[in-house]
């Protein structure tokens, strides 16, 4: 570790002479004795991974120069003037981490409010950042902001500035914090000046920190690390579309590269550039967070490290479907979230990752139209898939009069209906990606749950889980296949990247959508959802409740932005 030369109180002594700059936010550029260079902070600062005694602080810092390692002094304080400095010491911004450093902000008090900052010789000053411990035993309310799916191209990223101005405590980011795309991929046509960067599809390391620092540059993204500690977890799209472990739909060996070479390239990047406390085995980002005896966070990885190879539609009700030994997350991770469970002594357990969990079917026959709309050119339209939902649903409650729904799905039906020759109507599931691919490991991770409860029913544990991927808005019951209720699932809308009303004309909405997927007649598990708007999800956890609150802003095509007046329908709430 480099040390800074200057004597620890000529150096602080300089420092209160810009306390007034940082205290505003700007990046400090130039001061000092002018012998030492200029170090840029261009990338602002982050915390991450908050614990009772510490927190992960981040910056990027180069010369302005000359490349270079930058020795850095980090400091934390209980004021924004740094008059009580309470953890400090000496980091360095190398070049082998592409001038990102991380440290591990140690000494700090349970549950308490503190300011931090990265200063270089001479003075030079990243941006003061705010960040928060977790709290210790007791412990009256947690309010967290939950995103997910931040795609550059999109769009402005106004909802991180939105909840940065909020009074949530931590941000929790649940993947697709970068996509791999190249430029004008996706989308087609790129919201003005939010082109990617590199422009090419992103395959090596250089191309992954491009990105990511592309990321980081956004204002209103800095503004967000800058307001509160995040604890993130890595999606697909951090490394390519429809990842699992050793491949992915957007990945060609044969004119790629191999897979393992770039999926090196994105965990290699990933750690440089966000604020997560990063172990020997960089594959490796399952963790829990306690917050004192109110919440477990167990923040999982559902993408990486265990994730078999999604099934099609046509494999429903197969072997390989149904297998015991299917898996979403990987033995090791599935019995380490079975321990952590047991072992949590706080009431609400609290699923952070990546996929829809809820058990989330459509009627065969309306998934054949939705395939159909989607197949080009598309043999069926909206007009016939309103027509398929509007029969269901009469047909439904005749059946349901009559006492003859199909209420388990039986695979063959399921593919004679799709293959075009149907025997009955059985629901179905349509997201293969999600856990409705991986039906056995759901179960597996439910059912564990119920046993952490059982078995200490003092605590009176409920389950509730987080998700992100679908970049639209849930709230849903969680059941086991046979339709036990377990918990309850709320799913964080997008922060730019285009939800269904990409797919479907607004028009489609609420109407067939909406009242299709929260018809109890339909699909079972789904209580709420929004299809058509960008936002972000705040739950707030007390001891009698889980309360997520869905917070929608009007555009993201335009910096300016307004966030939607709220109705009472979008605040959502788990009784505990
Ligand atoms: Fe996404």
């Amino acid at each position: 570790m480099n040390k800074i030369s200057h004597p620890r109180r000529e150096f602080l002594i300089r420092l209160s002479s810009v306390s007034a700059v940082l205290a505003s936010g700007a990046t400090l550029s130039a001061c000092g004795d002018g012998n030492d260079p200029v170090v840029l902070f261009n990338y602002g600062v982050a915390s991450g991974d908050p614990l009772t005694d510490r927190v992960m602080l981040w910056t990027h810092a180069a010369f302005e120069l000359s490349a270079g390692d930058v020795p850095l002094t980090y400091q934390v304080a209980t004021d924004n003037n740094f008059s009580n400095i309470v953890s400090t010491g000496s980091v360095v911004a190398s070049g082998a981490n592409n001038n990102t450093v991380k440290v591990d902000a140690l000494g700090l008090a349970a549950g308490n409010e503190y300011f931090y900052r990265f200063v270089a010789r001479g003075g030079h000053s990243s941006s003061v950042g705010k960040t928060r411990t977790l709290p210790a035993s007791s412990v009256a309310e947690v309010k967290l902001a939950v995103f997910s799916c931040s795609s550059y191209a999109h769009g402005y990223f106004s909802v991180y500035e939105a909840a940065a101005s909020s009074d949530a405590q931590y941000a929790l980011h649940l993947g697709d914090y970068i996509y791999e795309y190249k430029d004008g991929e996706y989308p087609a046509t790129p919201v003005v000046g939010r082109n990617v960067s590199p422009k090419t599809e992103i395959y090596s390391l250089a191309d992954y920190r491009m990105r990511h620092a592309q990321q980081k540059s956004d204002p209103s993204l800095k503004t967000l690390h800058a307001r509160m500690p995040m604890i993130a977890v890595w999606d697909d799209h951090e490394f390519t579309n429809d990842a699992y472990m050793t491949g992915a739909e957007n990945h060609t060996e044969a004119t790629e590269g191999t897979f393992a070479a770039r999926k090196e390239a994105a965990l290699q990047a990933y750690h440089e550039w966000m604020p997560i406390r990063t172990g020997t085995d960089k594959s490796v980002i399952y963790r829990s967070f306690n917050f004192g005896n109110l919440l477990s966070l167990h923040m999982l990885d559902t993408r990486i490290i265990g994730r078999e190879k999604q099934l099609a539609l046509t494999d429903l009700g197969s072997a390989a479907w149904l297998s015991t030994s299917r898996q979403l997350m990987g033995s090791t991770q599935t019995t380490w979230l079975a321990t952590q469970m047991a072992t949590s002594t706080a009431k609400w357990q609290v699923l952070g990752q990546q996929v829809v969990m809820a058990k989330t079917w459509i009627p065969a026959s309306i998934q054949k139209k939705f395939d159909s709309y989607f197949r080009a050119p598309a043999p069926d339209t909206i007009g016939a898939i309103r027509t398929e939902v509007e029969t269901y649903k009469s047909q439904y409650s005749a059946a349901l009069t009559a006492g003859t729904i199909p209420v388990y799905l039986a695979g063959g039906n399921a593919n004679a209906y799709l293959k075009g020759a149907p025997t009955d109507n059985p629901a179905i599931p349509y997201n293969m990606d999600a856990w409705d691919g991986y039906p056995v490991a759901r179960e597996t991770v439910l059912g564990a749950f119920v046993q952490a409860a059982a078995a200490t029913p003092s605590v009176g544990k409920k389950l509730v889980v987080l998700s992100g991927d679908t970049h639209n808005a849930w709230h849903n019951n969680l059941t086991t296949l046979n339709g036990t209720k377990v918990g309850e699932e709320f799913a964080t809308p997008s922060v730019s990247s285009p939800g269904w009303e990409e797919y479907f004309p607004t028009a489609f909405f609420p109407g067939t959508i909406k009242t299709l997927l929260e018809s109890t007649t339909a699909v079972s598990n789904v209580q709420w959802t929004d299809t058509t708007r960008r936002g972000y999800l705040k739950m707030s956890f007390t001891p009698t409740q889980a309360k997520g609150e869905f917070i929608f802003i009007d555009s993201v095509s335009t910096k300016s932005y307004a966030i939607a007046t709220p109705v009472a329908a979008e605040t959502r709430t788990y009784a505990g």
